[in-house]
């Protein structure tokens, strides 16, 4: 039912934890299942060069979180907003239908901790 690639981010999540100096956090929860997640990450020049996430969520909740970290790490701030769940999804060789929804989780905590870290930029500005 899970591809191999769903398979081995789950049991070798990358990139799991915290970032203490967070530059942006994303917390996000599911509506379908009560699942969560958080996403930290670092920024220099735009660009995002390091993340970190927690889901206490299932295990397609896990592997499009670990799946998401390795794809934004070293993109620009344009570039990571761009990745859809789809794109997750597809990077994972797919998810089962009905596990779909839990590849918002990633996506959209991802989007999270970017608007969290342009607005504490404003603020500071
Ligand atoms: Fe909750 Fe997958 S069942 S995120």
């Amino acid at each position: 039912m899970y591809s191999d690639k769903v398979l081995e981010h789950f049991t070798n999540p990358r990139n799991v934890g915290e970032i203490p100096d967070a530059d942006g956090i994303g917390k996000v929860g599911n509506p379908v299942c009560g699942d969560v997640m958080f996403i930290y990450i670092k920024v220099k020049d735009d660009i995002i060069t390091d993340i970190k996430f927690k889901t206490l969520g299932c295990g397609a909740a896990i592997a499009t979180s670990s799946m998401i970290t390795e794809m934004a790490k070293g993109k620009t701030l344009e570039e990571a907003r761009k990745i859809s769940r789809g794109d997750v999804a597809e990077a994972l060789e797919g998810l089962p239908p009905q596990k779909m929804h839990c590849s918002n989780l990633a996506a959209d905590g991802l989007k999270a901790a970017i608007e969290d870290y342009e607005n504490k930029k404003k603020q500071q500005t």
